[in-house]
């Protein structure tokens, strides 16, 4: 049986959150000198001489509206990275605890996991990138406190098949961390709408990839509001700057925009999926539900130092399990895209 408390870090359970200038105070003021800012103004710009809202209350409640959650399901970290390492810091003590990751996949689960003195166990997901679950079942131990899921999984492309995470998420006992940093590229439906199903589910979401603003640092967490209230108590009080804030006030008014830019972007990738197989270097497109492809080529080194001598710049993946010889491509405009082509046509 899931229960939350028996998981949590004892010293988390315990500790009382920061309490910032604005918390302690309640009403209505026009004078303010409780938090030692700058009263004269900014040299960034008006407001910017206040702390930003610690709560992100605005921003929080056009974001559950859009994404069909309550307010209180929803946790704004300075880029998903940021919730990546504070559910660590909030479930796993150090040199005690473990976090059970599949690779391929994202790197800042091992680098959280290393950072905080987390052991980090690993499955390979099989040869078709999903999860081989009766090995992760018989893998997990007492101390495995967090799984992490990558779905569509970076840099395999792939969505993971949605059976499989339901039977973690019914036989684990600790958080399924379901990471849809690209689910907005993909046909299938977040599995936000099932938050209310499983106590134990935790959805990683971000705008840095089909919102377009990697440069803000905004990603979020969506989980029951007792897991919820447990990342806002450790995290930084003003984890979400002021200008992060009203820009993405501004941006998540403008859906339509976004739904135009993800149909662009997965045409251009159904495009690139096409070309792709009909060149030399190509030895196999991997299919892809994301704004990138993986892609196995005869020799991922050479191709890679090939197209940056054209002025492009690709990743290299050989170097992960399951992925020799692989080299990742983010989707571009359609003339990179065609650049692209061209380059690797001359290989
Ligand atoms: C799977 C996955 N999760 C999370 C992130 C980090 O996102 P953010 O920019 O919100 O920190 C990335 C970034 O590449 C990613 O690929």
């Amino acid at each position: 049986m899931f229960n939350l408390e028996s998981i949590v870090r004892p010293n988390v359970l315990k500790m009382k959150p920061y309490s910032s200038a604005r918390d302690d105070f309640q009403g209505i003021a026009n004078i303010f000198l409780d938090a030692n800012e700058n009263s004269l103004g900014s040299l960034a710009g008006e407001n910017y001489n206040r702390y930003p809202d610690p709560h992100q209350k605005k921003l929080k409640k056009l974001i559950s509206e859009i994404k069909g959650v309550k307010p209180e399901q929803v946790f704004l970290g300075n880029g998903s990275d940021e919730a990546i390492d504070l559910l660590l810091r909030a479930f796993c003590q150090p040199g005690k605890d473990a976090l059970l990751s599949l690779p391929p996949t994202y790197g800042m689960y091992e680098v959280s996991a290393n950072l905080n003195e987390v052991r980090i166990d690993t499955v390979k997901l099989t040869a078709d990138f999903q999860i081989p679950v009766r090995e992760v079942l018989q893998t997990v131990r007492p101390e495995t406190k967090l799984i992490f899921v990558c779905s569509p999984n970076n840099p395999t492309g792939n969505s993971i098949e949605a059976e499989a995470i339901e039977t973690l998420l019914k036989e684990f006992n600790g958080l399924v961390v379901l990471d849809e940093a690209y689910i907005d590229f993909a046909d299938t439906p977040s599995w936000t709408t099932r938050l209310d199903e499983f106590p134990n589910l935790v959805v990683l979401q971000t705008f840095s990839k089909a919102w377009g603003m990697a440069g803000l640092r905004l990603g979020m967490a969506f989980a029951s509001k007792e897991i919820i209230a447990l990342l806002d108590k450790i995290k930084p009080p003003y984890n979400i700057n002021e200008a992060t804030q009203e820009l993405a006030l501004q941006a998540l008014d403008k859906t339509e925009v976004l739904k135009d830019m993800v149909e662009e972007i997965t045409q251009e990738r159904e495009l690139l999926m096409m070309s792709l197989p009909g060149l030399n270097a190509v030895e196999l497109v991997y299919p892809s539900d994301a704004n990138f492809i993986l892609v196995k080529v005869t020799d991922a080194a050479a191709v890679y130092k090939h197209l940056l001598s054209k002025g492009i710049v690709v990743r290299n993946r050989s170097g992960l399990p399951g992925c020799e010889e692989c080299i990742r491509i983010s989707v571009g405009t359609l003339e990179e895209n065609q650049e692209l082509l061209k380059a690797l046509a001359e290989f």
